[in-house]
């Protein structure tokens, strides 16, 4: 049973539920880039998104990955364990695009030999600055044992992804995930989406994500779509 908003998001709006262990996370059409100073709404957007994460999500626990993720409870909404978020994004890049390729000297398309793992403080005041191990722990964010977790659990999952946009011809040069703690296991939180992924139409290197948006290359709603025929051809049936 859906109850109260407790928070609101750039993208999504979280319910709390009568079981205090599960809330409902209800996707959005609203965009946002650029710590938020762009903003936009796409037709849409949210039923894609939160149907291309929910396969995600599934296919990954079927690997043996613990999400939060439970079962949907409408087109845009799902049900989710209520997990204490940990304030750090975790970006995973195996091709060179976006912010990377302005701090460094890294042209875009570079393949890495193996992927890169890149932890971001999450916090909008601060501008979401990068962090080491070293900084999450000085901050109260992460244990030295959590932040290895989840640098093997991120790993494991850029495994599965590739392969997994690989058979649907997107290339996947990176990634955003966020994490939880439940019942003292590290749980993946958070989206899967078009939003928090780049993905790359393997024959034309074409944009199929929110770079479309921060960077007015095209219709969103139109390429969102697309990558769900791929990815949940099922609810086009
Ligand atoms: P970046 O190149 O802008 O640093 O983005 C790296 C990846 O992380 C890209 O797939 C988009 C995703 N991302 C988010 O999901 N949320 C964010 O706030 C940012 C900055 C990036």
């Amino acid at each position: 049973m859906k109850e109260e908003q407790i928070y609101s998001g750039k993208a999504k709006t979280i319910y709390r539920t009568d079981d205090p262990s599960k809330l409902i996370a209800h996707f959005r059409n609203s965009l946002t880039a650029f710590d938020g100073k762009k903003k936009s709404e796409a037709p849409n957007k949210g039923y894609y998104n939160a149907q291309i994460s929910k396969k995600i999500f599934e296919m990954l626990e079927s690997e043996g990955i613990r999400t939060h993720f439970i079962e949907m409870v409408s087109d845009t909404e799902m049900l989710i364990d209520t997990v204490e978020i940990i304030k750090i994004e975790v970006i995973v890049r195996n091709i060179a695009a976006g912010s990377i390729t302005r701090k460094y000297p890294i042209e875009e398309k570079t393949h890495f030999k193996d992927p890169i793992i890149v932890f971001d403080f999450k916090s909008d005041e601060y501008g979401d600055p990068m962090l080491n191990d070293d900084i999450a722990v000085a901050l109260g964010v992460a244990t030295y044992d959590e932040m290895e977790k989840i640098r093997t659990i991120a790993l494991r999952i850029n495994k599965l992804l590739v392969e997994y946009m690989n058979k649907v011809d997107l290339l996947l040069p990176d990634f955003k995930l966020e994490f939880g703690r439940k019942d003292g296991e590290i749980v993946l939180a958070d989206e899967i989406s078009c939003d928090t992924c780049r993905l790359w139409d393997k024959k034309t290197g074409q944009s199929m994500d929110k770079d479309i948006f921060r960077f007015d290359k095209g219709d969103l709603s139109k390429a969102y779509e697309e990558v769900a025929r791929r990815i949940v051809p099922e609810i086009f049936a």
